[in-house]
């Protein structure tokens, strides 16, 4: 056996002075004695038994010092980028990308060379076939190349490796996230699509926000609401909010024998609904409030059923200017059509984005899942950490529920939520296009009454139009009856007849259309009073719109009508816009948007601003 020597050399040998930062890679990092970089490798030998003067401890030794001179000059190439990454041209940073990136390859190659030595001396040990099998392969020799994978790795793992007591320590308080411990609590799979929300969602302002992932969209609500909202609280959501959402708050949160919390909600959209709102709540709860209970703000949108738009910038701002923290769930809009989190003022900004990936995020109806966006301090601190302006770490949602919960995405999912994503863009314009172009092909009919901003004559329209990109509604919207009058049987009749264009299904952004009817499904959990508040009536149907054909959709929309409600209503076909309208509005609303759309493009001068270099 290789014996390490007792004791490294402190006298000065001219060795190079270990900078602070070395010590990160050491095995010792947080007990290290050495002070230069040799010592820091001599430390390292003797940490696992090896004698540096031995044959095999010569070239060990000379690696793990040039490695600590690395991680130094790896450390200040981070340095130099953040320094100077705002000045560069585009032609420069992209150049520094590629570099980088190749840095990387030389790195895991490395890596990769080191892996052949290891792997011959695991195979030395000689294990027994029954050893082998129960452990299986030895995972860093087969993961190495894995980084070369063109998309992320879906991390099927409940453990990790770890590499010495001291990193593993540091692991579980939060500050080495080489190490994942377990994947309750991070997973790499997961971690990608967290970070790439991130960028989605907040864009420019991504470097200020953090995203942690959960196994549904009710999780990740469920996650925000309990890391806020405390006994006796109050939360005043809007109106219209998913019928899950609203069981949660009303049945659980304000259960006397939970946290009592007193759930109100507001009509309308605007600020000035809800600061009226706030003014109530603040008389009828002044005793709660004097007690030191807070109020916590709600809001969905766009919203579930009706997809009408909230005004979140100036909601969030007038709750901020009062202290009230701002939670929204983003869901129906997803990030083509809006992102709260790039308003430049801050203050306009909610404090969470909630989202189900299940819906149109993941696109295709095949899979559950959700996440919270937060600012980085309110969503992660390492373990003892303060911020300067006092928050502490057990205050952030990682600490304070995602650690404890365990309601986390796993690997698969959150590669599934990946793949979804890579095409939401034209999958949202193509929605959006059907949309208006259902939505207007409905409301032709005098006995139909569509609900939504996709119709210039809804009093969301205006409101619709300024906050979402490309003046877009949402791909959901309500009609009802209640105008026509019909039964519940020829409405059930009518509903039936409906499939397979419409499909029925509850859920909302697939690429199929869905309809449902919210009373009996997604807003069952809301009693009769409710319902009526909520403008959802017995005959309220809700329209996922999809990406098919929207001349398809409509024609097979009329033979049900045909089928199941002419016989009761005599020409209740007939009272639709005209076949030859049909044709001439799709093909105006497809150039329109798509007008629209080119136009919103960045200028080719954007793309390569600054591209020739002065010389
Ligand atoms: C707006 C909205 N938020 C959240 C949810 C809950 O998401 P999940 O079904 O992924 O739990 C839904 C579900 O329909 C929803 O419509």
């Amino acid at each position: 056996m290789q014996k390490a020597r007792p004791k490294e050399p402190r006298k000065n040998t001219g060795a190079k002075a270990a900078p602070p930062a070395a010590r990160i890679l050491s095995p010792r990092r947080k007990t290290t004695e050495a002070t230069t970089l040799h010592g820091l490798a001599v430390e390292q030998l003797e940490h696992f038994h090896i004698d540096p003067a031995s044959p095999t401890g010569r070239p060990l030794l000379a690696l793990a010092e040039k490695l600590y001179g690395a991680h130094g000059d790896v450390m200040e190439l981070w340095a130099a980028t953040t320094r100077e990454l705002g000045r560069l041209p585009r032609q420069d940073r992209l150049a520094l990308f590629n570099a980088k990136k190749f840095l990387s390859f030389q790195l895991a190659k490395l890596l990769d060379t080191l892996q052949n030595p290891a792997r011959k001396t695991h195979q030395s040990l000689r294990y027994s076939n029954t050893t082998m099998l129960a452990k299986g392969p030895y995972p860093i020799f087969d993961n190495v190349t894995a980084i070369f994978s063109a998309t992320p790795v879906i991390t099927r793992t409940a453990t990790y490796l770890y590499a010495c007591s001291e990193w593993i320590d540091d692991a579980f308080q939060g500050r080495e996230f080489l190490h994942e411990i377990y994947s309750r609590l991070m997973n790499p799979t997961s971690i990608s699509l967290a970070n790439h929300i991130v960028d989605i969602e907040a864009g420019p302002m991504a470097g200020e926000y953090m995203a942690w992932n959960f196994n549904s969209g009710m999780s990740a609500i469920d996650a925000a609401l309990s890391h806020v909202v405390g006994y006796q609280d109050v939360v005043l959501a809007s109106r219209n909010i998913y019928g899950g959402a609203y069981q949660l708050l009303h049945d659980w949160f304000g259960k006397r024998s939970n946290l009592d919390v007193a759930v109100i909600f507001f009509d309308g959209g605007t600020t000035a609904d809800f600061t009226r709102a706030l003014a109530g709540v603040k008389r009828t709860y002044a005793g709660r409030l004097a007690a030191g209970r807070h109020v916590y703000v709600y809001l969905e949108s766009p919203c579930n059923p009706h997809g009408v738009f909230l005004d979140v910038p100036g909601i969030a701002k007038a709750a901020h200017a009062e202290q009230l923290k701002v939670l929204c769930d983003s869901t129906v809009g997803t990030p083509f059509l809006v992102r709260p989190l790039q308003r430049v003022d801050p203050a306009e900004r909610p404090d969470y984005i909630l989202h189900s990936y299940t819906k149109d995020l993941t696109g295709h109806g095949t899979t559950t899942a959700g996440v919270v966006i937060g600012r980085n301090e309110d969503m992660f601190l390492p373990k003892g950490d303060t911020t300067p302006d006092g928050k502490s770490w057990h205050d952030t949602l990682f600490w304070n529920v995602y650690y404890i919960k365990g309601a986390f995405l796993d690997a698969d999912k959150a590669f599934e939520v990946l793949t979804g994503m890579k095409t939401l863009e034209p999958r949202m314009l193509q929605k959006c296009i059907n949309t208006m172009v259902l939505a207007r092909w409905l409301a032709s009919n005098p006995l139909i009454t569509v609900t939504g901003p996709a119709n210039p004559g809804d009093p969301n329209f205006a409101i619709a139009r300024r906050l979402s990109y490309l003046k877009l509604p949402a791909p959901l919207f309500t009609i009802n009856f209640e105008r026509a009058q019909l039964s519940r049987l020829t409405l059930a009749r009518f509903f039936d007849s409906l499939a397979p264009m419409f499909g029925h299904m509850v859920s909302l952004g697939q690429s199929n259309t869905m309809v449902l009817c919210p009373a009996l499904t997604s807003h069952s959990e809301l009693g009769p009073e409710a319902l009526r508040e909520a403008g959802i009536t017995p005959s309220t149907i809700r329209i996922s719109v999809g990406d098919e054909s929207a001349r398809e959709l409509i024609g097979d929309f009329l033979e049900a009508v045909r089928t199941a409600i002419d016989p009761v209503i005599p020409g209740f076909s007939g009272k639709f816009m005209p076949a030859a309208d049909i044709d001439r509005m799709i093909d105006r609303i497809y150039a329109d948007v798509h007008r629209r759309h080119a136009a919103a493009q960045p200028r080719f001068s954007a793309c390569v601003k600054y591209t020739v270099r002065p010389h």
